[in-house]
Formats: C-alpha cells, structure tokens, sequence
C-alpha cells in the first residue's frame, strides 16, 4: 500500500473507509500500461481549509501524460517529485460530491456537487483545496463537468486574457479538435468571435460541429502559405514556426502560444515560446504564451457559460477506472475528438 502522508492538523472523516482501490503510480514512465495500475491505498485524509470528495469522475489531458512521464524534465521541479512521482497518480481535473469539509474551508458544505482540480484524482476519494473547487454546473453530467478544470480552464484563459477575444475578431484556434481546443472553439464563439479552427482530415466534421465558422484540414492545406490573417492565433497543436504563426497575424493581432506536443526531454521544445516572449516588445503584434491555472472564479466562469448553453464539453471516450492506462493512451495517440473520462 502506498503510504500517504499524515500531517498533524489532517482530520479523516469519522464514518469513511480507511482504505480504497484507486489507481497508483510508484515510478515515472512514459508508457501509461507499465507504470498505472489499481491497487488499494489509505483513503486520504484532508486539511483544515480542504474538502474530501468522493468522485465520479476524472479526465485525462496530455498534461496528464506528463506528469505521468515526468518529461519534460522541469515538470518534476513544478512539485511532481523529482525522482519518483510525489503524488497517488497523475489525474488531476474531477467531479464528485463533498462528503467532509475542513474547519477552515469555507463556501462548501457536504453533499454539494463540484468540480475541479487536485492531486491524484484517479481514485474513489480525493482531499481537494476549495480554492480550485467550484459548484458543478446543474445542466451537466459529472462526466461532463470532470473535462472542464484543465482543458476549459486553460482554452478560458487563453481566449478570454491571453488573447483577449472580442466580438468581430478572427480567430483561428489550431488543434481545434483536442481537449483544449474543443473548448476554445466554443469560448471564443460565444465571446462573438469569427472562428477558424484547425484539425485533421477524420476531425473535420468534429469541429464544424463545434460552431467552428471554418474548418482547416493541416493534411491537405500547408498553413504557412495560406493568405489568411487572424486577429488572434491560438496554437495548441502543431508546432508551427513563429514566423508561419506571424505571418497568419494581422499586424496588431496576438499569437498565444499553449502548447504542442515534442520529445524534448530537457525543455519539452519550449524554445519557440521564449523566442516569442523575446520578440513581441520589438514587434506590432503580441505574442506570448501562459501556463493555467485553475482557481475558483474561471471555473465558475466556465459553469455560466455552460449553463448558459454557449458551451459544452464533449466526451469522446469514457473508461473506467481500471481501464485508466488506456484512457491516457487513448489521448497521447491523438486518436481523442474533445475530451476522454474515467468514470468511477
Ligand atoms: N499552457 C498551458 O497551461 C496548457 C494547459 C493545457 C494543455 N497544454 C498543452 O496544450 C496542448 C494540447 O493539449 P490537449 O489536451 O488539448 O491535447 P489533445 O487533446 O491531444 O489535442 C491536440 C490537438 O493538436 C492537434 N494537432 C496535432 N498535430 C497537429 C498539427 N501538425 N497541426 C495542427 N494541429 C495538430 C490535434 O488535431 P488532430 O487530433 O485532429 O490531429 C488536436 O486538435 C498540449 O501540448 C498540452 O500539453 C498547455
């Protein structure tokens, strides 16, 4: 069993089960089958300002993937662990319902639907800070609100502060397919925005469905030659060059760099973010790049835009929770339209 640590202050709710099956991970690896697997662990206990929540649901991200893999290697320094991961397992964004609350963790009561992100949320029950916590939206399911506090969170902030999309711009979102993207089709539609999304051939239709005005094949159209301009780029796949990224700019639009998978162990080829964060103060256009993060008011953001019906998280897959390495395979072999769930 894997030891979970006790600090003096934590309180484990009197009436819960001392142990769980959840699914743990002892070793980094970058192939999810050799280092996941169920195994029965302490249930956790909670802080005084955290919540212990049973979940019913979590999802799995490229982020995921990393953390699982422990590469690019600044990832470990980021407090995953340095030799060996620090926490249960890699998921990370749920849903579930509150079943103690900490003396000091104010605004949630037990029994209150949330969503949100914590440490190893591949499991039963989760201790989770309140300040990444918020109610789940009421027209969702928990698979549903389980997709929204990595990917929703991350496409929220880069529409919405990093690029700053407003009603009339042009916005071209590539990797429009993926967990991210599928939701920054959506942000950026109901923000007012002219949008054009980006995807592979079998993705199309996904992302015309999505309310994408225009659908980009990268199979078939070499972006960098394309005369189009945006008003605002979001890069989430590809790794297009910063000059072809540019080039798709109208003079004063905004490049947001969010990701884009490489086998870069050292720097995961963050290199061609530097590069824009150096060049935007000597250029008309803006360019840059941000790391997430989940907090209480962007998750709640997200709940209205989905109650409101602007935006729904789209489920591609959904496994359960031994079936989790294939989940995470499911998604770093790209084969994911939208998000993939692990139901518990
Ligand atoms: N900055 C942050 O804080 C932050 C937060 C979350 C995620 N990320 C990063 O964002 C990236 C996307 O994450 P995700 O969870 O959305 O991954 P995902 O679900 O796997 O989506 C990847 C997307 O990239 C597209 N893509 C792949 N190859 C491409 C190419 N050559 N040209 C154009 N598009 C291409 C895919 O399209 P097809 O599937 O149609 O090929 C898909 O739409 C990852 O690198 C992740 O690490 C960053």
């Amino acid at each position: 069993m894997k030891a979970i640590p006790h600090h003096e202050k934590d309180l484990l709710p009197s009436d819960g089960p001392s142990t769980m099956t959840a699914i743990a991970q002892h070793v980094y690896g970058p192939d999810p089958e050799a280092v996941l697997c169920p195994e029965e662990v302490a249930t956790p206990t909670m802080g005084a300002d955290e919540v212990l929540v049973r979940v019913h649901a979590a999802s799995v991200d490229r982020g995921t993937w990393h953390i699982l893999a422990g590469l690019p290697y600044p990832i470990r320094l980021a407090g995953f662990g340095l030799r060996e991961p620090k926490h249960l397992n890699p998921g990370r964004a749920f849903s579930g319902t509150v079943e103690a609350v900490g003396a000091d963790a104010a605004g949630v009561e037990v029994g209150d639907e949330v969503f949100g992100e914590c440490d190893g949320a591949f499991a039963p029950h989760v201790r989770a800070k309140t300040a990444k916590l918020s109610v789940k939206p009421g027209n969702a399911s928990f698979e549903e609100a389980a997709t929204m506090p990595i990917s929703g969170v991350t496409a929220l902030q880069a529409v919405r502060d990093q690029a700053q999309v407003k009603a009339g711009d042009k916005v071209l979102v590539i990797g429009a397919s993926g967990g991210v993207g599928s939701f920054a089709v959506q942000i950026a539609k109901a923000f007012g925005a002219e949008v054009t999304g980006v995807c592979s051939t079998a993705k199309v239709d996904f992302v015309r469905s999505l309310g994408a005005d225009d659908v980009i094949d990268y199979s078939r159209t070499d972006l960098a030659g394309a005369a189009l301009r945006f008003d605002a780029v979001l890069d989430i796949g590809g790794n297009g060059r910063l000059s072809d990224l540019r080039r798709l700019l109208t003079p004063r639009g905004t490049l947001v760099i969010v990701g884009g998978e490489t086998s870069g162990r050292l720097l995961g080829g963050s290199g061609r973010q530097v590069r824009a964060m150096l060049l935007s103060p000597f250029v008309s256009q803006k360019l840059g790049t941000f790391i997430s993060s989940t907090n209480e008011a962007d998750l709640s953001a997200l709940r209205e835009l989905v109650v409101s019906g602007q935006v729904r998280p789209v489920i591609d897959r959904t496994y359960s929770l031994a079936e989790a390495a294939a989940a995470v395979r499911y998604v770093i072999d790209g084969r994911a339209s939208g998000k993939v769930v692990i139901r518990l």
